[in-house]
């Protein structure tokens, strides 16, 4: 069962029903958070967060409570880091700020920076409670600079957390079966897991419809990053009152989903050295209990050992379509990446190199130390291209 890992049957790795509101004595705290965005657009974010109470973090008591207590911190921090843009940043993090941003970061095991666990998993509600799980029905609870972009981008992220859940569920069937031998219970749960992967894919599409390629480029990226591996914050940034050196934290990046970690330790997928080295450091930017998961299903009997000592066509093609179709995922995700970093990025340079100086276009406020890498810090196209070591993965 998922039960102890934290993992629903209906969300899978999805908070269930966000709160949308703390304890009436956190106030200071979401009124900040809910005007993150107007508050960098005037300048006013930094003042406004040094003038915040500092506020004790005992009264937080449910899991819940503390996911959005982290959520809301996470947007405050990144907005008070990037608010002037990589030219302008800070070397510390206030006290009132940072205090009670560790502290709630250590209840939950979470990093103190804004994760996937944050923006995207624990960021939503629906408008109408009755209705759909779709893009019309849902909502941020709180955003960052970039408008409808934001909402496409957290919300389609999302959406394809919810396509997985029938994969997940059927990881234990994969499991109980192969401890069992029961070939046929494993081949058809692997078709269910390869419908699913396919159901990812068709949702990671919506993000052409949904968020805006220079608006994602050129304002958003830069509230995403973080303060490791990035050449505007070389020093990291030092939480006062909880620590006097500098700690570094990477930015927000879909490696820390836990779903291609789940799906690649059931199949077998291996990455190379340096993409395995990233993969396995953003293990620990999730929630605990999902990095569980994925430890324990690494532990499990060999899938691909099964399927190459049962030697049964169908369970063969079965895993072997698993296999091609997280390799399409993958591939369309390099897409999806092209569109909205590699070809604005270009852009951007083009437009520098021209000595465009009105700097009119979006792109060109785009910060240049993330140009070549992903928020997470990643190189961002070598780790997607030369991740999975192919020959590997394939069944004779
Ligand atoms: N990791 C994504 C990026 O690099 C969000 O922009």
């Amino acid at each position: 069962s998922l039960d102890p890992y934290h993992v629903s049957e209906e969300f899978g790795f999805i908070l269930p029903a966000p709160l949308t509101e703390l304890p009436p004595y956190y106030q200071p705290w979401m009124d900040i958070a809910q005007h993150v965005t107007e508050l960098i657009y005037s300048h006013m974010l930094r003042s406004h967060i040094l003038k915040m109470p500092l506020l004790n973090t005992q009264l937080l008591e449910s899991h819940r409570e503390l996911r959005l207590a982290h959520l809301a911190l996470s947007v405050m921090t990144m907005g008070y880091v990037w608010q002037e843009g990589e030219d302008d940043t800070v070397k510390m993090l206030p006290r009132n700020l940072a205090i009670p941003y560790c502290e709630v970061s250590q209840r939950l095991g979470l990093p103190p920076i804004l994760t996937h666990a944050d923006a995207v998993l624990a960021n939503w509600r629906k408008r109408d409670p009755q209705g759909l799980f779709d893009m019309e029905n849902l909502e941020l609870l709180v955003t960052l600079p970039g408008g409808d972009s934001v909402r496409g981008f957290f919300m389609v992220t999302l959406l394809v957390e919810l396509a997985a859940v029938p994969a997940i569920k059927s990881i234990p069937l994969v499991i109980n079966g192969v401890q069992c031998g029961d070939a046929e219970t494993v081949t058809r749960a692997l078709e269910e897991f390869s419908q699913a992967i396919q159901g990812m894919t068709d949702a990671l599409k919506l993000m052409h419809v949904y968020v805006k390629p220079e608006v994602f480029y050129g304002i958003m990226r830069i509230y995403l990053s973080g303060w490791k591996d990035n050449s505007s914050m070389p020093a990291g940034l030092v939480y006062e009152g909880v620590q006097a050196e500098p700690m570094e934290y990477s930015g927000g990046s879909a490696a820390q989903s836990s779903l291609l970690h789940c799906f690649d330790e059931l199949l077998g997928v291996k990455h190379e050295a340096k993409s395995g080295a990233f993969l396995t450091r953003m293990r620990n930017y999730m929630p605990p209990s999902h990095k569980r998961l994925i430890q324990d299903i690494s532990l499990q009997p060999s899938l691909r050992g099964f399927v190459q000592q049962q030697a049964c066509e169908p369970l063969t093609a079965a895993f072997q379509l698993c296999v091609t179709k997280l390799l399409a995922l993958r591939s369309y995700h390099i897409n999806v990446v092209s569109r909205f970093i590699t070809v604005p990025a270009a852009r951007a340079r083009q437009l520098r190199n021209q000595g465009n100086i009105s700097q009119e276009e979006t792109v060109s406020r785009a910060p240049t130390a993330l140009e070549e890498k992903g928020t997470g810090g990643s190189g961002i196209m070598s780790f997607l291209k030369t991740g999975v070591i192919s020959e590997h993965n394939a069944v004779e």
